[in-house]
């Protein structure tokens, strides 16, 4: 058995840069391969994700292997001091794999199998392809498991979908089984069942949510979507047997998603869950830089968001896994990073926690769908142009900041993100159907502390609450009865506890709780809320909160006081002047409910006192106009402190205490300029 002991941020410390390097689309041009050493050099690369679709040039036919091209590619990465982190290929595979058994393709929703073709798009129950990923990846280990350039293992790519096969319904069936205990009527009491006849008298009956079959039924979906994301991490475990066995230490990641515009989690696999199977967590970041519909900074601020749900799963430095140097290829529009654009962004990755700047990808294709998203290596194939130039200086940058590589963030503000929840309410037929907007009102909450420097940890609902000063739950639909627990606890030690609208409505089951409001949380906020009122797009209502008025949208809830203390009030409709914003002392602690969906600045103003109130301070600070954000990473001994221009123009920025340039060696206090999109990162000793 083949062993290493390696990880990524002990014993190779050093900031990753490069990407997914596909030379098996250019086995047939040697001359392109020997070429690419010279540009990994000039680029400042040392990373490179490798074989991530290239199971046909490993297998090219069933059972015959063709590694040599691969072994070869090692070499050159080694030979230039390069690490790979190698890929499993499963998630795409060759054509005889798809036409000698067929039941490696997926079936939609509509029963529909697909045809082979594309990528991700197998079925993950299959034991033909559970067999056939083990085969490969034994062998990949078997091969490349003692290669002094394996740095990390990338399992598949981009993890994502659902297969109605019969696998998978019997695999389905067989989660439900052993959920409920093998009890039919307890699934049907909690999917319940009487509603439209929906009972089942034999677990046989029992399918996946379909568009031409069951799709109302809301505890049917909720196990469905649980389900997609168990079967998926048993595919994902099934894929690492061999490599956990033969390269016990190498550390294995997948590639996460986010939602390129919103960048909103991922919403069809419950990350949390994912989280706990993985060493490293990675993620591909693509946000929409320089869109027509938002400042640079706004973007900036969901881009912090969503990296600091990511590292949070962990709570320790993650990867990013893919970025475009410049545009993609799959926006509606595809437009180029302005120059700056690229360092800055890079750097905003780091600042949130990430020990890398990875791309798709390194060398353009020359044909099919990806010929013409952004690369490292453009079909020029030369180091002279402005997108390798960027490229290259960041690489140059990432080399003076070694010494961040493995620190990480403490915070004293956690925002609760549940993927459970957000399933739920997308599902739930009530509200408004396009207002729901769950991710983005958390967003909505983070903005104050990111326009303020303050840390936060958007974290799940499984991890420890107890170190958190301020907890902010909005928008939390499920609560399970051990969630509600734990909230109360929370606060009855002592902390901040803020919800708001449309929190609390239903169980794990998505059944709504009977008898109002779940009486612990009652108690905790000192009120019953009574109903909801969903607005039309028109509609607007006003809250008055510490004498100013903010503005209202979208929802409303009215809400009876018990012993809470009223804050503010609504100014019209028919609860005009009944409590809007509420506070109540439980026990040590204090938790407050917010009834509407108010403006940007109430936030601001609500959130302020609470800062100072609970004394939450940016890790270090820099006085700055908006859109210059600066964000902190912390060893024992030093902050290393990224000042970044979200903007178009120059920000004058004045530094409260001295500090030294990472990158060029300065001594700075005082007043600094930032051109447009710079990024200074430096260090507090
Ligand atoms: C990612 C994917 C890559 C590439 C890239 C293009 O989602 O993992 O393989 O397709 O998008 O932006």
């Amino acid at each position: 058995m083949l062993k290493r002991s390696k990880s990524y941020t002990t014993n190779a410390k050093f900031m990753l840069h490069g990407g997914d390097y596909n030379p098996d689309q250019w086995l047939d041009r040697p001359d392109i391969l020997i070429d690419d050493i010279e540009l990994m050099k000039l680029s400042h690369s040392n990373t490179f994700s490798v074989g991530i679709f290239a199971w046909s040039a490993l297998e090219p036919e069933e059972g015959k292997f063709t590694f040599e091209w691969l072994d070869e590619i090692f070499s050159n990465i080694h030979s230039i001091g390069g690490k790979v982190i190698l890929a499993t290929p499963s998630g795409a595979r060759p054509a005889w794999m798809s036409q000698k058994y067929p039941e490696v393709l997926r079936v939609n929703g509509s029963r529909v199998k697909q045809l082979h073709g594309a990528r991700h798009n197998h079925c993950f129950t299959s034991p033909v392809y559970r067999e056939k990923t083990q085969i490969i990846n034994r062998l990949l280990a078997e091969r490349y498991g003692d290669h002094p350039a394996l740095l990390m293992w990338h399992i598949s790519n981009e993890y994502g979908g659902e297969c109605h096969c019969d696998h998978c319904q019997n695999a389905f069936r067989g989660w439900l089984k052993e959920k409920y205990n093998h009890d039919l009527k307890s699934l049907n009491d909690a999917w319940w069942g009487p509603f439209w006849s929906h009972t089942f008298n034999d677990w046989s009956q029992i399918e996946s949510p379909s568009p031409i079959g069951e799709n109302a039924v809301h505890g049917l979906n909720l196990d469905w979507r649980r389900f997609v994301t168990d079967q998926t991490i048993s595919f994902f475990e099934n894929e690492i047997v061999p490599i956990k066995e033969i390269t016990p230490d190498i550390p294995i990641t997948t590639n996460f998603m986010a939602d390129t515009f919103d960048l909103i989690p991922f919403q069809g696999l419950d990350y949390s869950k994912f989280a706990k199977h993985l060493d490293v967590i990675s993620w591909d970041a693509y946000p929409a830089w320089h869109n027509d519909l938002e400042s640079t900074a706004d973007l900036a601020m969901k881009v912090g968001f969503i990296n600091d749900l990511y590292r949070s799963l962990k709570q320790q430095p993650f990867l990013l896994m893919e970025s475009t140097p410049s545009a993609v290829n799959w926006h509606e529009v595809n437009k180029a990073k302005r120059p700056g654009m690229h360092l800055l962004s890079s750097m905003q990755m780091l600042a949130h926690g990430s020990d890398s700047v990875l791309y798709f990808q390194w060398r353009k294709s020359r044909g099919s769908s990806e010929k013409f998203h952004g690369a490292v290596v453009d079909h020029d194939n030369s180091p002279e142009n402005r997108v390798f130039k960027e490229v290259a200086k960041v690489g140059e940058t990432l080399e003076k900041l070694s010494d961040v590589v493995g620190t990480n963030r403490t915070s004293d503000v956690g925002i609760l993100y549940d993927w459970d929840s957000n399933w739920a309410i997308n599902d739930a037929q009530g509200y408004g159907l396009k207002t729901k907007r769950y991710p983005q009102t958390l967003q909505q909450h983070y903005r104050t502390f990111w326009e303020q420097d303050i840390p936060v940890d958007v974290i799940t609902k499984e991890q420890d609450f107890s170190s958190y000063k301020l907890l902010i739950v909005p928008m939390l639909y499920l609560m399970s009865e051990e969630t509600i627990a734990r909230l109360k606890d929370f606060v009855a030690n002592g902390g901040r506890l803020v919800t708001t609208y449309i929190s609390g409505i239903v169980n794990e089951h998505d059944l709504t709780y009977l008898g109002g409001w779940h009486k612990d949380l009652q108690e905790v906020f000192g009120i019953h809320p009574v109903e909801t009122d969903t607005y039309y797009p028109n509609d607007k209502n006003y809250v008055t909160y510490k004498n100013q008025s903010y503005e209202l949208k979208d929802y409303a809830t009215v809400i009876d006081v018990h012993t809470a203390t009223t804050e503010g009030v609504y100014v019209e409709d028919f609860y005009a002047n009944t409590p809007a914003v509420t506070s109540h002392v439980y026990e040590q602690g204090k938790a407050y409910y917010i009834g509407g969906r108010l403006e940007d600045q109430f936030h601001r103003d609500f959130y302020r006192e609470l800062i100072q109130e609970l004394g939450l301070e940016p890790a270090f600070r820099v006085k700055h106009g908006k859109g210059v954000s600066v964000q902190v990473r912390q060893d024992q001994e030093n902050d290393y402190i990224f000042i970044m221009n979200f903007t178009e123009e120059q920000q004058n920025v004045t530094l409260e205490s001295s500090v030294t340039d990472l990158i060029t060696g300065e001594e700075l206090s005082g007043d600094l300029t930032l051109e447009k999109y710079e990024a200074r990162i430096v260090v507090q000793r």
